[in-house]
């Protein structure tokens, strides 16, 4: 028997810590959250991708009666990015979430189907997306989704003979 261990890294900063583009991407992804459509959770996210270009697209949750139909922040947001600017890799990815009584004290991390196109839009680009989590208190930044989706499955092993 072997023992295998997956470290991953998180650096956790306050808002003031951060670099200003950082800081104006929490502050689009925060904003983000006022768009959202969430009539049954009361559970508002935004988030707000950073393009190669510079550009900046924000999107949030999008839910739906049949609940299955709607749609997480982070992929309205990088699908919009994807089919709107497809030649530009995403850089960084910014996400805030609040409940009906504020924003919240811990970082809401990513679901796991969102993680899954993190790690899709990052192999897409071939190059790391960083990843910050808003809370009031701490503000994650993860370098990319090995540290957010260790032992992930992608597209290599659809090439492995
Ligand atoms: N939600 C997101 O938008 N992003 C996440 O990473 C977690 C959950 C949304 C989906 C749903 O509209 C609401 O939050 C409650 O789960």
């Amino acid at each position: 028997m072997k023992e295998l261990k997956i470290e991953i890294g998180i650096r956790a900063f306050r808002y003031e810590e951060l670099e200003e583009l950082d800081r104006k991407l929490i502050d689009a992804a925060k904003e983000a959250t006022n768009r959202s459509y969430a009539p049954y959770s009361h559970f508002s996210v935004g988030a707000a991708a950073l393009l190669a270009n510079g550009t900046i697209v924000t999107g949030s949750n999008q839910e739906n009666a049949a609940y299955p139909s709607g749609t997480c922040a982070e992929r309205t947001t990088l699908f919009y990015a994807n089919s709107q600017y497809p030649d530009q890799p995403v850089m960084t990815l910014a996400i805030a979430a609040r409940s009906e009584s504020g924003y919240l004290e811990s970082p809401i991390p990513p679901c796991g189907a969102c993680r899954q196109v993190l790690l899709e839009t990052e192999q897409r680009y071939q190059q790391p997306m960083r990843i910050l989590l808003y809370s009031l208190n701490d503000i994650y930044v993860i370098e990319g989704t090995k540290d957010l989706l260790p032992l992930s499955f992608g597209k290599d092993f659809l090439e492995t003979k």
